[in-house]
């Protein structure tokens, strides 16, 4: 059966409510994000860092998944085993789907971390710079996210999924950041098809492109998909 790698970024989530980084009214035009998404940031005021990210929890348990998050989870479900999730996002939307073993290279924003000995735990709604780490006592928890300057995770387990893809979708993302930024390009080198749906196309090079928002795109894809049968 054809091995599909899909990559999501902030795009599936918009329609859902939760912000973008660089669209017009993107997070990145509201927060200096060497302020609020550095470890250097972190370091000189945790307390604006964690309301940076309180704010962005309380945003998302107000949020629901929208019918791009459901289809993923469909295309998942009905692929067993064929279907790698890899987000950027550090929402729980696609989990909320019913997707399962989401990748999540950029971490998660439910999760907290002790920054003194990694321990990670469910995060608190509201996190503040003296909770005590459940597991050794420090005041040094963090948001479980990954910052700019830090190492993306799971990047083994992508680059292994990569090198099998038949197929490499890239969903709501612009291409900014790397290594996600890269990963068409490994996809392509490795022989896959590629395939990006975004609300406009990008400057990335992709065998197909099919513009419009995630909420239409990504079910119509899927339902092409699971319509081929076997593929
Ligand atoms: N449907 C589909 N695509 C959309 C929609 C929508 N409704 N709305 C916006 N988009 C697309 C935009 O066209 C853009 O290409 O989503 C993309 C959002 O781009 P960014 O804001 O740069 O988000 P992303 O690519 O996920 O950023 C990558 O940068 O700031 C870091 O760690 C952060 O994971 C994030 C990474």
């Amino acid at each position: 059966m054809q091995q599909i790698v899909i990559l999501t970024g902030a795009g599936v989530s918009a329609e859902s409510g939760l912000g973008t980084f660089r669209d017009k009214d993107g997070l990145w035009t509201k927060y200096d994000l060497e302020e609020v998404a550095t470890p250097q940031g972190f370091a000189r005021n945790p307390a604006l860092v964690h309301d940076f990210y309180n704010a962005r929890r309380a945003n998302l348990l107000a949020a629901a998944p929208n019918p791009a998050h459901v289809a993923l989870a469909r295309l998942q479900a009905t692929r067993p085993g064929a279907v790698t999730l890899i987000t950027q996002n550090v929402d729980d939307l696609h989990e909320r789907a019913g997707a399962r073993e989401v990748i999540h290279m950029h971490g998660q924003l439910m999760r907290a971390r002790c920054a003194a000995c990694a321990h990670v735990w469910d995060a608190p709604p509201v996190m503040a710079p003296d909770d005590p780490c459940p597991s050794c006592a420090a005041p040094a928890t963090r948001p479980d996210v990954v910052w700019f300057g830090e190492f993306p995770y799971h990047m083994e387990r992508i680059g292994a999924a990569l090198e099998r893809a038949d197929l490499f979708v890239a969903i709501g993302t612009s291409g900014n950041v790397y290594p996600a930024a890269g990963f068409v390009q490994e996809a392509a080198m490795a022989g896959a098809r590629t395939l990006e749906l975004n609300l406009e196309s990008t400057a990335a090079r992709f065998d197909a492109v099919r513009t419009g928002p995630a909420s239409v795109v990504v079910p119509a894809w899927v339902d092409d998909v699971l319509g081929q049968g076997a593929g």
